[in-house]
């Protein structure tokens, strides 16, 4: 049912911690699951230098954050914010259908993160970020 990748991200997830001194915290959750994640960023000359999580969420959202935090990092803030959740589940091998949804909290939390540096510089970030979504619509998150 899940790849081996996927297992090994959720058993061993990379990046996971805060960072007392971030310049960004990104917090989004999903009230119909409970799922909570929580993205630290800490930003140099526009490069994500290092980044954190936290999460109060099942296993295919630990995969996903442990994995997109692998993408992220060492990157510009425009390559963070053009990391789709699908990309994420590619990097993974896939996910099973009804697990998708899950990975959205990984983009969303870091497009969050991004948001509140942002907001932290005096840039209003509503355009540069986008909406942030919750995690999924549906209320269909089945604990696994
Ligand atoms: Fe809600 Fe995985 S994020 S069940």
């Amino acid at each position: 049912m899940y790849t081996e990748l996927v297992m090994d991200h959720f058993t061993n997830p990379r990046n996971v911690g805060e960072i007392t001194d971030a310049d960004g915290i990104g917090e989004v959750g999903n009230a119909k699951c409970g799922d909570i994640m929580k993205m630290y960023i800490k930003v140099e000359n526009n490069i994500i230098t290092d980044v954190k999580f936290k999460t109060y969420g099942c296993g295919s959202a630990i995969a996903t954050s442990s994995i997109a935090t692998e993408m992220i990092k060492g990157h510009t803030i425009e390559e963070a914010l053009q990391l789709s959740n699908k990309a994420v589940v590619e990097a993974l091998g896939g996910l099973p259908a009804h697990k998708i949804h899950c990975s959205v909290l990984a983009e969303q939390s870091i497009k969050a993160a991004i948001a509140d540096y942002y907001t932290r510089q005096g840039i209003d970030p509503t355009l540069i970020v986008g909406e942030i979504h919750e995690c999924c619509h549906d209320g269909e998150c089945g604990k696994e």
